[in-house]
């Protein structure tokens, strides 16, 4: 399973691209907001950033719109991918857009029948959102599953993208599930690294080695 950093915070992504474990990033306007800066001041900034896709979101919610959109974000850098809400108009875009060989990922998606309308329409990746569903009291985690489950099933190459990941057994739950990518935000990452026993194994190691010194 990928690492993708989901936030707009230039310095935060910085800080984890130097850990070798992000590979991509996703952004939607609410983390652009939080950034303090727009869409078009972080995204070429991100994509220098990293290897691996950066989602930039359309704004426009008719075909038209959001394909002409599509065509501008796409001139910043090879990495960036069409962020495209599920809606039908939504659709329509990503099949446009996919004949062209831009790449899409379906954002908003909440269950299998979106998910599987988004990659028939040629989505490149679909994102589940999985903390609003556990929000309404339905297993987000377990919607993520079963996309992976039925796109195997089927053949479907579209990659599935965990996002609205609020905590780490979110990133372990859908790592066995066989998630193609997770899109983390830096809170949850920070937290992934930490564990008490390491914190104490070093502190003895690194007590023991004073004591062996001649
Ligand atoms: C990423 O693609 C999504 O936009 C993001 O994970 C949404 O997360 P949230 O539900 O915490 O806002």
């Amino acid at each position: 399973m990928k690492i993708f950093m989901d936030t707009a915070n230039v310095e935060e992504i910085k800080s984890y691209v130097d850990w070798g474990v992000v590979y991509g990033v996703t952004t939607n306007p609410s983390l652009i907001m939080k950034s303090g800066r727009t869409q078009a001041e972080v995204i070429p900034e991100i994509a220098a950033m990293v290897e691996g896709p950066v989602s930039a979101e359309v704004i426009a919610t008719e075909c038209e719109g959001m394909v002409k959109e599509a065509r501008e974000l796409v001139k910043i850098a090879d990495n960036v991918v069409i962020k495209i809400p599920c809606i039908p108009e939504g659709l329509k875009a990503v099949k446009i857009l996919a004949a062209e060989g831009i790449k899409t990922n379906v954002t908003l998606i909440f269950s299998m029948s979106q998910a599987l309308m988004a990659a028939r329409a040629g989505a490149t990746y679909v994102s589940p959102f999985i903390g609003r569903l556990d929000d309404i009291g339905v297993d987000g985690v377990q919607l993520v599953a079963n996309i992976v489950t039925a796109f195997e099933l089927y053949g479907i190459e579209t990659e599935v993208i965990a996002a609205s990941i609020r905590n780490i057994e979110h990133v372990e739950k859908v790592m066995l599930s066989g998630c193609h990518i997770a899109t983390i935000p830096t809170k949850v990452l920070a937290q992934m690294i930490k564990h008490d026993l390491t914190d104490k194994g070093l502190a003895t190691f690194l007590a023991d080695y004073e004591k062996s010194k001649k």
